[in-house]
């Protein structure tokens, strides 16, 4: 626990030591802004436990990376709010809400350059590695990003295919931070791909509690708009599960819903969870989440080094379970 708060400390110091010029404004007025409101520093932090789990040299080396990622992730929901028309985000405006979708496209494009900026400098003989698994990585999460908005135009997704949307949405990046620090600390290359698919198992059980949170979280501690999934028209776990498992009156029901123009949002927001809750759509997503990290926890278990060692990220893992932010 305390090796996990130092490591968050450190991360927070290298993140507001990052140079950010002051003009033009309206292009890093918004990064400034963005990096300022918070965030959990997840990714960054599952770089450095991923670096320390493999060496007992200090895990500084692999710092960049671990920034790296975390401006990536702050590119990533910059435009993600724009592609969902989210007004809030970290319990603050969103940047094209609270500047215009131009400054929010060029803001994120800026903050993915600062990305490559740390990548560039994660020295020595690993830069090659993590640069592949750095590109693959945003492959990945545009490809997600893309089905997921496919996915609200389509009338029914299936199970199988919203968990590989998730997969290369959320998921990767969570594998590839993990995997970075592994890199970085040379680890083998079957553990290299082990603590990858924990990040992977671990990053869908992520995913679902991020989708059950926009449903049924505290709107002033999650910090997005309540119901957004639904008013977005999202396939999230929730809304795949219910059309799995209603019978042909209730889906029926579920796509008036989903396909009547000019309702309440209000009206649609309860009127959805109204269903899920008679389904209980709820209990099957925390069934769900629990059978993925029993799965990241196979991985994690397969790893060669000593057991003591892996304990922050079991606990980590845990906590990211029943997280309410
Ligand atoms: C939000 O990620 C995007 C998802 C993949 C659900 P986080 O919940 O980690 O966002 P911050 O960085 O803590 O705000
Ligand atoms: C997150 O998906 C995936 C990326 C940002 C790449 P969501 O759209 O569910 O994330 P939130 O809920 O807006 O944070
Ligand atoms: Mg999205
Ligand atoms: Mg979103
Ligand atoms: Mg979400």
């Amino acid at each position: 626990m305390q090796q996990t708060v130092e490591l968050q400390q450190r991360i927070a110091e290298a993140l507001s030591s990052i140079h950010i010029p002051e003009k033009p404004e309206n292009l890093y007025d918004p990064i400034r802004y963005m990096l300022q409101i918070g965030g959990k520093r997840i990714r960054p932090l599952l770089t450095l436990m991923a670096a320390d789990l493999f060496s007992i040299s200090d895990s500084n080396r692999a710092v960049p990376a671990a920034l790296a990622i975390e401006l990536f992730h702050n590119f990533s929901l910059v435009h993600d709010d724009i592609m969902d028309a989210a007004p809030l985000r970290r319990g603050k405006p969103t940047i094209h809400q609270k500047w215009d979708s131009s400054v929010a496209i060029l803001s994120g494009d800026r903050l993915l350059i600062m990305a490559y900026d740390q990548l560039a400098r994660c020295g020595g003989d690993r830069l090659a590695a993590l640069v592949s698994t750095f590109n693959a990585m945003a492959t990945a999460v545009c490809e997600g990003q893309q089905l997921d908005m496919d996915f609200e135009r389509r009338e029914q997704v299936g199970l199988a295919e919203y968990i590989h949307m998730i997969t290369l949405k959320t998921s990767v990046l969570l594998g590839a931070a993990l995997k970075m620090g592994a890199i970085v600390s040379h680890a083998t290359e079957t553990d290299a791909r082990l603590i990858y698919e924990f990040g992977i198992h671990l990053g869908i059980a992520f995913q679902l509690q991020d989708d059950l949170l926009d449903v049924y979280g505290n709107p002033r501690q999650f910090g997005k708009k309540p119901g957004g999934d639904i008013l977005a028209n999202k396939k999230t776990y929730l809304l795949v599960t219910a059309f799995e498992t209603a019978d042909a009156e209730t889906r029926a029901e579920l796509t008036n819903l989903f396909t009547a123009k000019d309702s309440v949002p209000e009206n649609k927001i309860d009127a959805v969870k109204a269903i899920y809750d008679r389904l209980q759509i709820q209990q099957l997503a925390e069934d769900s989440k629990q059978n993925y990290i029993s799965k990241a926890f196979n991985a994690l278990d397969s790893i060669t080094v000593d057991e003591a060692r892996k304990t922050p990220l079991r606990t980590l893992a845990q906590n990211l379970l029943h997280r309410e932010a």
